[in-house]
């Protein structure tokens, strides 16, 4: 019987990210941040976003994955700590774990029940792999340094999530694992595994976010439901729409929610009108040319950067030590 270690880092703030929704609700432009769309429903839809034929991300990243499957382990080395940012239900991952032999498996989500659920799969599969769940919100700062000690460290950050981050906080992000990266690299090279989507024609980025069967739709707006359960808010998804489109000139795509009707919603004790067609922003997508991140990698202090694409260069898949 093989068995793992599981540590929750998200219910000590429960009340300051209460307080912290509420805020992004009654701002001048409301906003609700991206990770509130992984409840357990939120988690479903975004598995089924990932099989349609718009959103091309997860299959082209995950072709470059087996087609140079060889030469990325090399690239990277045996016998890391394997650490897996937005494990979600930790497949991906498991397709490098026998390429890469890594000593140790940690996996950090935001979704604990999904990450329970999904290492308590996994980990009788391995046993011979040290298994570890930490459930945390690392968009508000990585520190995993009391978990990783000092042995050589791959970071894994697939899925181009790190799209999610304004570039700035991107940067801010990466020198954070950089950071960890030089921590713990006494007796061996440690580095970041990274998969980003580029930029590429408006038409095909906006269908891969408003897909013709209303998936992303309804993930977006589930989020009002996680919302509602999270601070007993009122909203009601069905009377908000959903908005997504590729914004050219600053190489993002936004996704937002448009009130179909005038409506009041109780949020905390006091409540917000919303007019026809009034937005609550609920996703950033950055997409990047690999010219343009390989610059970010080596502003967040990654000296050597290596790149590996798809024929069609819809992704790009980087290691950066
Ligand atoms: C999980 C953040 C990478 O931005 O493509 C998919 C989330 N949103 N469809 C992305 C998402 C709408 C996804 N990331």
């Amino acid at each position: 019987m093989s068995d793992y270690r599981f540590f929750d880092r998200l219910r000590a703030d429960a009340a300051a990210e209460r307080r912290a929704i509420v805020a992004g609700l009654l701002a001048n432009t409301p906003a609700i941040a991206p990770k509130h769309f992984y409840d357990s429903v939120g988690c479903a839809l975004f598995g089924a976003i990932c099989e349609l034929p718009e959103y091309y991300p997860t299959r082209t990243e995950r072709a470059i994955f087996v087609e140079h499957r060889e030469e990325i382990a090399e690239a990277i080395g045996s016998g890391r700590q394997f650490v897996d940012l937005g494990a979600g239900d930790c497949c991906k991952a498991q397709g490098w774990l026998p390429f890469l032999a890594p000593t140790r498996y940690i996996a950090v989500d935001i979704a604990g029940d999904a990450l329970a659920r999904a290492l308590a799969r996994m980990a009788p599969e391995f046993p011979e792999l040290e298994v570890t769940g930490i459930v945390a919100d690392f968009t508000r700062g990585l520190d995993l340094r009391n978990d990783l000690g000092d042995a050589p460290t791959m970071f894994f950050y697939p899925g181009s999530s790190i799209g999610n981050f304004l570039p700035g906080e991107a940067r801010r992000f990466l020198s954070d694992i950089q950071l960890h990266c030089i921590a713990s690299e006494a007796s061996g090279r440690s580095g970041l595994l990274i998969g980003v989507d580029t930029k590429k024609e408006s038409r095909r980025l906006t269908a891969a976010y408003d897909d013709a069967l209303g998936v992303t739709a309804a993930f977006n707006r589930n989020m009002l439901r996680h919302v509602n359960d999270i601070i007993a808010s009122n909203f009601d998804p069905a009377a908000f729409a959903h908005v997504a489109f590729y914004n050219e000139r600053q190489g993002r795509v936004e996704m937002h929610l448009a009130a179909r009707a005038p409506q009041v919603v109780r949020i905390d004790g006091t409540s917000r009108t919303f007019a026809t067609g009034d937005l609550i922003h609920t996703e950033y997508s950055y997409k990047y040319t690999p010219a343009e991140f390989t610059t970010l990698l080596q502003e967040a202090g990654f000296a050597c950067v290596r790149c590996w694409q798809d024929p069609a260069r819809d992704f790009a898949v980087y290691w950066a030590t």
